[in-house]
């Protein structure tokens, strides 16, 4: 197989990755024939899986002006993919102009793809580091360059703890992030649960069955379990809610019953 430009000489292309196989279900080109099997095999149990994507992406657009909003200039995105359409500084610019940004990713064509995507742009950054390893965000340069912790941050984490499974701590990965945020700062959280697809378990679990075979497992989480992510937070309205019901810019019962698989929500530090 040959290996295109974009693809930084470190990865193995014959191993398919989440952060790619989401590229290709939200229609992107950086994905590899291994990436677009896992994400046929996991569609012919979940057939809806590009619609559950959008819904995120939407979710996380209407979140970050909210954010905005409220008056937050400066904005942490961790598991912040490989960039489309619409990425977090697209949006929050919209809002606020020289909003600042700093992206993290584990994954190595994100971080590169995101370093061609920002090159020569002063306020946003890119940081490649696990979530699993909060001190190498918070230390990191680009953090300092850009985000005064000082002032209130938009912490986003948005579609990534569903891959970090329980032996790896992510609720004490959560919780060391929200130590060094500012009162006032957000949590912008979407994560997926069996509550709310519009399928039996048994059939939404052939799709979970795919990403364990790839060696990248997917954590189904409950409610009530998301909702732990938020300890020390005040939820903002509506609450942890399924992902089209979030501050919704158009009525949900008009929405594929796909986006309805996923928990969002919004909580602020005191
Ligand atoms: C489904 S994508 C979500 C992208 C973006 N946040 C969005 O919602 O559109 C999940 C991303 O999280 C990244 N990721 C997964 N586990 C991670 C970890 N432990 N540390 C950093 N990034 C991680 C993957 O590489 C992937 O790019």
């Amino acid at each position: 197989m040959e290996r295109p430009a974009w693809a930084p000489r470190s990865i193995d292309i014959s191993v398919p990755s989440v952060s790619r196989i989401y590229d290709y279900y939200l229609g992107g080109s950086h994905n590899f024939e291994v990436d677009r099997e896992a994400a046929r095999k996991a569609m012919e149990f979940m057939p809806g899986l590009p619609k559950i994507m959008q819904a995120n992406r939407a979710f996380m657009r209407r979140a970050v002006r909210f954010a905005a909003g409220e008056g937050i200039t400066q904005f942490l995105d961790v598991g912040s993919g490989i960039p489309t359409f619409g990425n977090v500084h697209e949006v929050a610019r919209a809002a606020v102009p020289g909003a600042r940004v700093v992206y993290v990713d584990h994954d190595p064509v994100a971080v590169a793809h995101s370093q061609a995507v920002l090159a020569g742009d002063d306020d946003v950054d890119v940081v490649a580091a696990d979530l699993r390893k909060p001190q190498d965000i918070l230390s990191s340069p680009p953090l300092h360059r850009l985000i005064d912790l000082n002032r209130p941050v938009a912490l986003l984490l948005v579609a990534i703890l569903h891959f970090v499974e329980d032996a790896d701590d992510p609720y004490g990965a959560v919780a060391e992030l929200r130590e060094a945020l500012a009162p006032g700062s957000l949590l912008i959280l979407t994560h997926a649960s069996y509550e709310g697809i519009p399928l039996p378990a048994e059939r939404a679990r052939g799709a979970v069955d795919v990403y364990k075979d790839i060696r990248n497992p997917l954590i189904m989480r409950t409610r009530d379990e998301i909702a732990r992510f938020f300890e020390g937070y005040d939820m903002v309205e509506p609450g942890l809610v399924l992902m089209p019901r979030w501050r919704p810019d158009s009525a949900p019962e008009d929405e594929d019953p796909y986006a309805f698989s996923g928990f969002a929500g919004v909580g602020r530090t005191a």
